[in-house]
């Protein structure tokens, strides 16, 4: 959908002692978005941050919010999230008050997830909408491209999750790649064309390999907080979407 690729920074590998100073630092890179993850210890077994973190963030930064909901009752909270400024909110398919189903420390996860009740996805949607802002719609590794056919022509984003969520620093799942072809396929199909995200285990190496498959828009944590240099990170990860 954009022109060129687009990246999102991961602020879960930033320094939570020193949020405003890190994204003071990612801002001379010039990223085009900001991706906060909200993990609740329930749809995925880490904790994160919630509503008035993402409030504290509007007010220091110009950077536009894309706000990443892995929780189970997102019915209940979305609406603080939306208030709070977020100016992208996806939410996940396998939405819905199921146990944790993302990475675990076992490392065990489902190879098909469960999907919810596409009605009860669209109220969702259309409630991000009404607010003002763009909304997204994620699949975990585990959960098939067509579980997204129902929403494409709804939302101005899908989120290909290339990690079971919970956790930066894990490994992308190549299994991933055909999953973004089948997505822009499907959204072809239906003369759409939303954003394609694409989130874990990116860095400049997979940046390429999506990209080649028609992401365009890059989320990375570890690859850009944890190198020795940030802004040179978020460089290389452009330059080898661009090749
Ligand atoms: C994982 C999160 C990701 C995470 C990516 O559940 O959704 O946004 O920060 O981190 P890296 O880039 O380190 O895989
Ligand atoms: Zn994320």
């Amino acid at each position: 959908m954009f022109g060129k690729v687009q990246i999102a920074p991961s602020l879960l590998s930033a320094d939570f002692c020193n949020l405003e100073r890190d994204v003071r630092m990612i801002e001379e890179g010039c990223p085009e978005w900001l991706h906060v993850d909200v993990m609740d210890g329930h749809f995925v077994p880490n904790l994160t941050i919630g509503s008035p973190v993402i409030k504290a963030l509007k007010k220091i930064t110009n950077i536009k919010l894309d706000v990443h909901l892995m929780i189970s009752n997102t019915a209940d909270q979305l609406d603080s999230f939306l208030v709070a400024g977020a100016d992208m909110v996806t939410i996940h398919v396998e939405n819905g008050n199921g146990p944790a189903r993302g990475a675990s420390a076992a490392g065990a996860s489902p190879s098909i997830e469960q999907v919810d009740d596409p009605h009860e996805i669209r109220i969702l949607i259309d409630r991000i909408h009404a607010h003002g802002a763009m909304a997204g719609i994620s699949l975990n590794p585990g959960t098939p491209a067509s579980a997204i056919d129902p929403f494409i022509t709804s939302v101005d984003l899908v989120l290909v999750m290339s990690v079971h969520p919970g956790f930066g620093g894990q490994s992308f799942i190549e299994d991933s790649l055909d999953k973004i072809e089948q997505l822009i396929e499907m959204a072809k199909a239906k003369n759409v064309n939303p954003i394609i995200e694409v989130d874990g285990g990116i860095n400049a190496k997979t940046a390429a390999l999506v990209v080649a498959k028609g992401a365009d828009m890059l989320v990375a944590g570890n690859a850009i907080f944890a190198a020795a240099d940030p802004i040179a990170a978020m460089t290389d990860i452009r330059a080898a979407a661009r090749n």
